[in-house]
Parts: structure tokens; C-alpha cells; sequence
């Protein structure tokens, strides 16, 4: 639930960013997108806010804020993993990347981010770095030729460098 300060400091925020862009229509794409860098989703309550103030049906926002992959109505953690399942990626066993992944942050069927909101793992289909493959990407730093050893390391690196115990995840 969110408390009555966090949502009035969260509207403050989105007010900037509407003002800054202009509430036409045709910056809502954009607003969106700061919005989305601003709290790493589109949460369901801001999105309905940005209807009514920039006086577009809240149907439109949602099938807008849906349409386009890179929105996210669901939160995401502060490190989403990429993991390539493109075919030079997946010869080379991109599967298993996944499947070490999925172990180490405890992940069950369903699910892709860490109920600490620290990870979220997808899968795209080419990240552009064939010759590295099998490749992902955190954030925006690009790990190559991937091992399930490998990626255990990096998220233990990860976890380290956010201070945090591991079985206290
Ligand atoms: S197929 Fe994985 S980077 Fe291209």
C-alpha cells in the first residue's frame, strides 16, 4: 500500500516531467518513458493520474503504456538481466545461462523478479554481440561468453556490492 507521503512525493514527480514535456497528447510516449526511468515501471495509480491530468482517457494511457514492449506495468528490480536466446546465443547454451540464473535468485515458475526487487530476469531475442555469445546484459554493462559459473560469480558480485548477506535475500 502506499503510504500518503510516498504517492504526493510520486505525483510531484510525475508533475515535473508532464511539465517539462507539455501535456499534448503527443508527448505522452515520452512521459511515459521519464516516468518509467523515474520508478523502473508504470505504476497502475501514476498512469491514471497522467489520464487525468493531461485529459486522455485512462484507456488510452493503459493501451498505450501496454502496446509498446519497453513499459512495464509490473515493478522491476534495480538490476534487470537480459539473457540472449538468439540463435548464435542459443547454440551455445543460453538455456543453461538461464536455468543457473533462474536457480541462483530463486525464481520459481512464473516469476522474474526477486521479491526483494533487486533482479528481474527476461530473455531477448539478439543483443547485437553474436560474437560474444552466449551474451546478457545487466543494466547496461554487457557480460560475454557466459558460463552458468560465470553468472553465478557476477550475481554473487552483485549481491556483495549491494551489502547484502545472501541468505537474507
Ligand atoms: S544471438 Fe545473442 S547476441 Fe546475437
Amino acid at each position: 500500500m502506499l503510504a500518503g507521503t510516498h504517492s504526493q512525493r510520486s505525483f510531484k514527480r510525475v508533475n515535473e516531467i508532464i511539465k517539462a514535456n507539455g501535456n499534448q497528447k503527443s508527448a505522452l510516449i515520452t512521459i511515459l518513458q521519464e516516468v518509467q526511468e523515474e520508478y523502473r515501471y508504470l505504476p497502475e495509480e501514476i498512469l491514471t493520474y497522467i489520464a487525468t491530468v493531461m485529459g486522455i482517457s485512462p484507456s488510452k494511457v493503459f493501451g498505450v503504456a501496454t502496446f509498446y514492449e519497453n513499459f512495464s506495468l509490473e515493478p522491476k528490480g534495480k538490476y534487470v538481466i537480459k539473457v540472449c536466446d538468439g540463435t548464435a546465443c542459443h547454440v551455445r547454451k543460453s538455456r543453461d545461462i538461464l536455468k543457473a540464473l533462474r536457480k541462483k535468485l530463486e525464481l520459481k515458475e512464473g516469476q522474474n523478479t526477486t521479491k526483494d526487487l533487486l533482479f528481474t530476469l527476461e530473455t531477448v531475442s539478439c543483443l547485437g554481440a553474436c560474437g560474444l555469445a552466449p551474451v546478457m546484459v545487466i543494466n547496461d554493462k554487457v557480460y560475454g561468453k557466459m558460463t552458468p559459473d560465470a553468472v553465478e560469480k557476477v550475481i554473487d558480485d552483485i549481491i556483495e556490492s549491494e551489502g547484502i548477506v545472501n541468505d537474507q535475500r
